[in-house]
């Protein structure tokens, strides 16, 4: 489904390059659960990034089913983002102001199409917040404010799921509910993506691949 041949990825920071991925090849198939792990400045990150067409490689190949990211125009890339990826961050990035049933419409906004109420309704069921709908994201804890995060990349019914330290910012109880929730996504046919710095979640993926100063060290 993604595959990634000889990926680098080099930024520039005024005159000094960092060599954040030095050759990455990987191969995600469809309804897989994979975790990624690696110290911190690994190039987790950066790979996420590229998985979900939020950033081209400096060299190598990305191909997202028959598409080859490097020959997409940006055009191209933004649908592939909107209708095939689902991005969840450790950050969750909700919107104050807005409701929670609002929050996780929202993308189907940017994308232009009408999602019906009860489509909303039953991905916050699916991820146990069906009490919460007119809340904002201000009146829930970590937890719950993850799961609207996760409602939210599911809402234009991506292909594949990208957490990047999705447990991050919770304490154990909640981290260990959000992998639940992943893993029952996964269950439903999802093909998931996690990043993250707790082995023991890690090792309950389907694959742990290991990076360490840009390469792929175990997988
Ligand atoms: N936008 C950027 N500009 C410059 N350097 C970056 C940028 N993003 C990441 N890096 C550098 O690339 C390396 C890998 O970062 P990252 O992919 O965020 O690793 P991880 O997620 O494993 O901590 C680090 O050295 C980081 O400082
Ligand atoms: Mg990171």
């Amino acid at each position: 489904m993604i595959e990634l041949a000889g990926v680098e990825k080099i930024y520039k920071r005024g005159a000094e390059e960092v060599h954040a991925l030095r050759g990455i090849d990987l191969v995600i198939s469809v309804a897989e659960f994979v975790s990624i792990v690696g110290p911190s400045g690994a190039g987790k990150t950066s790979l996420m990034h590229i998985l979900g067409c939020l950033d081209l490689p400096t060299r190598g190949s990305v191909k997202i089913g028959p598409m080859r990211a490097e020959h997409m125009t940006e055009k191209e890339l933004v649908g592939t983002r909107r209708k095939k990826i689902g991005f969840v961050f450790q950050q969750f990035y909700l919107i104050p102001g807005l409701s929670v049933f609002d929050n996780v419409r929202l993308p189907a906004v940017f994308s232009r199409r009408p999602a019906q109420k009860g489509e909303i309704e039953s991905l916050l069921e699916m991820v146990g917040l069906q009490n919460r709908t007119h809340h904002l994201p201000g009146q829930l804890s970590g937890g719950e404010m993850q799961r609207v995060a996760i409602a939210r990349a599911l809402v234009n019914t991506p292909e594949i799921l990208l957490a990047d330290e999705p447990t991050g910012n919770l304490d154990t109880e909640n981290s260990e509910k959000i992998f639940g929730l992943l893993k029952s996504l996964h269950l439903r046919g999802y093909t998931v993506v996690m990043v993250t710095h707790n082995q023991e979640l890690a090792g309950r993926a389907d694959r742990v691949v290991t990076l360490k100063d840009g390469r792929i060290v175990k997988s």
